[in-house]
């Protein structure tokens, strides 16, 4: 399995990452859909939806700024860190669906964040968006217009920002090796970009403790955590 690809790790010029919480599970920060995903827990449908916001926009709040300060408290894992190693040999690029900053922090340039961030808020109707650098003294938070500022996230049923979404798929159309790590690629269209890299002739690596939609059409797949399997793939890559 690894003699038939370490050619193609060899050649490798441009590599681009696909993530999702997984990559992001050994920092402390749950992810969506496993054992004690948060969607076992929380109906997506009462908050993440840009209906469930205006539903009741103070339980949606409660629920981000809950998630933003346990995210706030988590550091990058090795998974991280062994990515942002690798921009020092290679051309990477990071096509995440984490809205959680962790690949910026372990220091990761090239970082597409096809589901907005967590610590970015923007208003429902002007055109204001900024950083939180602060908590808020009343939720919902309103804007200098008097309108209610909103998470910078991609609900359920919203377009991802179109700007992300064409750099997205034109790296992944366009990249030799990509590496797919921590995502269930449930949603889309974050689930078409491995796609359109084997359209390309990619290859394709798939890192993840259990099979997924894609396994199938993957070159390598690394039953494993990202921070025990990424460190010594990028090694590998590296060493070359
Ligand atoms: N290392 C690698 N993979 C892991 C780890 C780990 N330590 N722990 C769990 N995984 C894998 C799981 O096996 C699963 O396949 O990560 C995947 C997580 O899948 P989801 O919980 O579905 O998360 P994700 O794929 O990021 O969800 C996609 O759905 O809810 C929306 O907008 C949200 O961005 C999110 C999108």
């Amino acid at each position: 399995m690894w003699d038939k690809i370490l050619d193609k790790l060899q050649d490798a010029k441009k590599i681009v990452f696909v993530t999702g919480a997984g990559i992001s599970q050994e920092s402390g920060i749950p992810t969506f859909r496993g054992k004690d995903g948060l969607w076992r827990k929380y109906d997506p449908m009462q908050l993440a939806t840009i209906d469930a916001f205006y539903d009741n926009p103070k339980l949606v709040w409660e629920w981000y700024e809950e998630r933003r300060r346990n995210i706030l408290d988590a550091k990058p894992n090795p998974g991280h860190l062994a990515i942002s190693e690798l921009a020092k040999y290679r051309d990477v690029s990071v096509l995440t669906q984490n809205i959680d900053g962790l690949h910026q922090r372990a220091g990761s340039k090239n970082v597409y964040e096809l589901h907005g961030s967590i610590i970015t808020i923007k208003c429902t109707v002007c055109s204001f968006k900024d950083k939180i650098t602060t908590g808020f003294l009343q939720l919902p938070p309103l804007c200098k217009c008097g309108n209610m500022l909103r998470p910078d996230v991609v609900w359920f049923g919203e377009t991802l920002p179109q700007d992300v979404w064409g750099s997205a798929m034109e790296k992944a159309s366009s990249c030799d090796l990509m590496i797919v790590v921590g995502t269930s690629l449930a949603v889309s269209p974050a689930n078409l970009l491995p796609v359109y890299a084997k359209q390309n002739g990619a290859t394709m690596i798939e890192v993840n403790p259990e099979p997924t939609a894609v396994s199938q059409s993957m070159d390598l797949s690394l039953r494993e955590s990202a921070a025990n399997a990424l460190p010594g793939l990028i090694d590998t890559i590296s060493s070359f």
